[in-house]
């Protein structure tokens, strides 16, 4: 083939090789190392990287600048020294689990989780040997007294998903830590800018990124912030498992994470809204919102969050059946799992997002029939009521 173009090289190398992107000005926007692997200087580079904890830019699983920047930007925001992206918020909570633990280990546990959490932890660690005990979350005293010789981790979720229950995070951490034990909190719900755990004395904080930190419902992603040893700890589990994050799913989520105080702001407020106005609707006959006074926790809620989310929790009178025709009654609010996004979603748990749960790890997450979960978007707050409102006149 004959060589042309500006570099005098062949149109099949100029198709791979692109000096133009070589910018001599650097971009204000992340760029993204949309790349598997990096090249090196030499061999030897390449057994000092394969050696090192998070080398630079060595190969993707490993670590890679887009990646580093989101790790970077999230524990800065949890308030953190290290932090670590994942494929998925599963990724994240696996590869804690089985990092931190041994066989023979004992975990205490929030006992209500999202299910994927609860399976692993009620399954997939049983079959290796580590035995775990669940708890009521809103009494931190419980997580002590279930705590023997072999508890490592008391793992827990606040609020809960979906029902909206919170742990007092500082009592919790200052008991574990008498205990010697550490604190894994999923802070998915609340999001950095609603709640800060590691402030609180947590050791581990994960999050589904999937949700309110990219925000976009267009990607999926895992994240954890923690201490230096922990973390380098978990990096070598993580790249050993192989629930490394894609650079192009951090890149979405640095961009989606540019808007998260202003999102956040308009999730807590329509949040506020929608409780409020479910409340004075016949057919509902509980509304869970850790922003209502009503909340059981409300004045912990008021302590150890700086805003009380876009998750709202609802029973409707009539039951299952009636909950289940309210989900498919709105128009505006989408009927999907998933949370977090700028669209407001609706499920039912019972035969949804917890519907691989028995009907005993239902009663004992507390979560009746007739119960909904909401995930509030920053739609106007009138069309959202306004929807809501028609479907439960239709029941
Ligand atoms: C609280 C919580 N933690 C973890 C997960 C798992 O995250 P992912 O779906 O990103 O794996 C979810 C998913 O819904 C969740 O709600």
């Amino acid at each position: 083939m004959a060589h042309s173009g500006r570099s005098g090289r062949a149109f099949a190398t100029r198709t791979v090789h692109h000096p133009e992107a070589e910018v001599a000005s650097p971009p204000v926007a992340t760029p993204l190392y949309q790349t598997s692997t990096f090249r090196v200087a030499d061999a030897a580079t390449v057994a000092q990287y394969a050696a090192e904890v998070q080398p630079q830019a060595y190969y993707t699983r490993w670590g890679n600048p887009t990646i580093e920047i989101l790790e970077k930007v999230i524990a800065d925001l949890e308030g953190g020294p290290r932090g670590l992206a994942f494929a998925s918020g599963m990724a994240a909570v696996s590869t804690t689990l089985l990092g931190l633990l041994s066989p023979g280990d004992h975990v205490v546990a929030g006992a209500s989780l999202y299910t994927g959490t609860t399976t692993l932890l009620a399954d997939e660690l049983h079959k290796l040997g580590i035995e775990v005990d669940f708890v009521d979350p809103t009494d931190s005293e419980a997580f002590a007294r279930a705590a023997r010789h072999e508890t490592r981790m008391f793992y827990l979720e606040t609020p809960t998903n979906p029902t909206m229950l919170l742990t007092d995070l500082e009592s919790v951490s200052q008991l574990a830590d008498e205990l010697g034990v550490t604190v894994v909190v999923d802070n998915t719900f609340a999001s950095p800018y609603n709640q800060r755990p590691l402030d609180a004395g947590a050791d581990v904080v994960i999050h589904s990124v999937t949700k309110y930190i990219s925000g976009h419902t267009d990607v999926v992603g895992g994240c954890l912030v923690t201490d230096v040893e922990t973390a380098e700890r978990l990096w070598r589990k993580r790249t050993l498992l192989g629930g490394s994050m894609d650079p192009f799913a951090a890149w979405l989520i640095l961009r989606g994470l540019k808007t998260l105080a202003l999102r956040m702001q308009r999730h807590n407020s329509n949040a506020m809204a929608v409780a409020r106005a479910l409340q004075s609707h016949g057919a509902v006959s509980r509304v869970i919102y850790p922003g209502l006074p009503s909340h059981p926790q409300h004045d912990l809620a008021a302590r150890q969050m700086t805003g009380f989310g876009g998750m709202v929790a609802f029973e409707v009178s009539a039951g299952r059946a009636a909950a289940e025709k309210l989900v498919e009654s709105t128009e505006l609010v989408l009927l999907a799992v998933s949370l977090g996004g700028v669209e407001s979603l609706i499920e039912h748990p019972g035969s949804m997002s917890h519907a691989p749960l028995s009907d005993e790890q239902l009663q004992r997450a507390g979560i009746p029939p007739g119960l909904i979960r909401l995930s509030v978007g920053i739609e106007d707050p009138d069309d959202l009521i306004a929807d809501l409102q028609q479907a439960l006149d239709r029941l």
